[in-house]
């Protein structure tokens, strides 16, 4: 899309008015995903780079070169900086045109070109923002918009990048350097009254994707959310007590999915037998910790778990307020409106995995629930759809193909989400078959 047809359009970004210098931290925000990539692949032989680990997800080499290109189309060409390469070369790292799985046949950039191909693209990126107004009103660049597009994009292929390596094997993934994820006794599983009343939902956080606009409000019934994610060692007991061999906890596609690919345990679960469980994370096979949030379960996994346990799975309306709020303040993040910290929650992959429930006391929502952002996607009841009034912006393949009953939105991130690409409103969608991403779930029950 030209950035003169994107100056006509009206769209709800234009109210608002005057937006705080952007940017800084717009640049800060690029290097950091851009730093995360490179830490992430620094390590990785040429081979492992251009290979097909999954008919999933895509060679990590093509990755990279895609979040080049788009930083070139939408940071340079869209806003008439000269270009770099001809748009015919779009092709080759357009996600609708080629399949993950038949990826690695394209004629990619060998890793050398593909790193060189990014680096020429950042710095003609900085070179062209000095040049650019702070103050436009323009939708692309009102607020910065356009830069927290490329910086959330980087972010979410780095996401994506951890999935493709956690799904390596031979020689499997060893983490360049992980912090070490607090240890805290267990905490009991409880649940959090929500009163029922009006839920906020949606972002004005000026870089909120379009899915997450405009805002709107829902009346929900009072219900009771669970205080924790559903963790190892809670899932364990559905395992152990033949979950996966009862069809009346099952959806009927679920029951189908789970026979056809013969699952009996979350993804990358080694049983040992004599109720021993260990697992696989990236290069570390390690006893199954029963205390952190499960990860790797499929939305039929969730939706049977909760049924089993007399739940069922939230809404998106109830999330999104239990994690805004009771009292009817639309906060920002569950504590309130200041930006993530490593106290408050576990995000930006740098732990390399989840960390236990109860871990962040400084995260906990005003009505008391934890752990709702960071540690493992939550997988809500909902169908991803889009709010009333959406319009798509700045380009319809990053939401609107996607709206309607094929996929099952998530909320709230992972352990390997960034920050600049988390907050209340952000949605997350994925089939629900689909178990690669570091995704869990927690349950909710009516209030009676
Ligand atoms: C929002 C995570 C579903 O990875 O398919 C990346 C994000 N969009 N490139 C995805 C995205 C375009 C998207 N998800
Ligand atoms: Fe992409």
């Amino acid at each position: 899309m030209m950035f003169q047809m994107a100056e006509e359009r009206s769209h709800p970004r234009e109210e608002g008015g005057a937006h705080p210098p952007w940017k800084s931290r717009a640049w800060t925000e690029l290097e950091t995903a851009r730093a995360r990539v490179l830490a992430m692949l620094g390590g990785l032989p040429e081979d492992e780079l251009r290979r097909q680990h999954s008919p999933l997800m895509s060679p990590l080499i093509w990755d990279v070169a895609h979040v080049a290109n788009y930083e070139e189309q939408w940071l340079l060409r869209a806003l008439g900086a000269p270009a770099i390469t001809d748009p015919a070369f779009d092709a080759i790292y357009d996600a609708f045109r080629h399949p993950r799985s038949t990826r690695a046949e394209l004629p990619l950039l060998p890793p050398e070109a593909a790193f060189a191909y990014a680096r020429r693209v950042r710095e003609a990126v900085r070179e062209h923002l000095h040049r650019l107004p702070e103050d436009s009103t323009a939708p692309l660049l009102a607020g910065g918009y356009v830069f927290g597009m490329v910086a959330q994009h980087e972010q979410q292929h780095a996401e994506t990048l951890a999935a493709t390596l956690q799904l390596m094997t031979s020689p499997e993934y060893h983490v360049p350097s992980a912090r070490p994820r607090p240890r805290p006794g267990a905490v009991p599983q409880a649940e959090v009254f929500i009163p029922g009343g009006e839920a906020r939902l949606g972002s004005t956080s000026p870089w909120a994707y379009d899915n997450e606009r405009p805002t709107f409000s829902q009346h929900v019934a009072p219900f009771l959310m669970d205080a924790h994610p559903v963790t190892n060692g809670d899932y364990l007991v559905f395992v152990e007590a033949g979950g996966y061999e009862d069809p009346r906890w099952w959806h009927p596609k679920g029951w189908e999915v789970i026979q056809a690919e013969g699952l009996k345990y979350p993804g990358f679960w080694l049983p040992q037998g004599n109720h021993t469980w260990l697992r696989r994370r990236f290069g570390q096979v390690e006893p199954l910790p029963k205390d952190e949030p499960v990860q790797h379960v499929c939305w039929y996994e969730a939706d049977a778990y909760a049924r089993w346990a007399g739940k069922r799975l939230p809404t998106e309306a109830e999330w999104e307020k239990a994690a805004r709020g009771s009292d009817g303040r639309p906060r920002e993040y569950p504590w309130g409106d200041t930006p993530p910290t490593r106290a408050r929650a576990n995000l930006d992959g740098s732990t390399w995995g989840p960390a236990p429930v109860g871990s962040y006391p400084q995260g906990v929502s005003q009505d008391g629930v934890w752990g709702l952002l960071g540690d493992v996607w939550e997988w809500t009841a909902s169908d991803f759809r889009p709010y009333a009034g959406f319009s798509a912006f700045p380009y319809p393949e990053y939401s609107e193909v996607f709206f309607g009953e094929s996929y099952k939105v998530l909320r709230g991130g992972a352990w390997a989400s960034a920050p600049v690409a988390m907050r209340n409103g952000f949605r997350n969608w994925d089939f629900p078959n689909r178990r690669q991403i570091f995704a869990g779930f927690r349950c909710a029950r009516n209030a009676r």
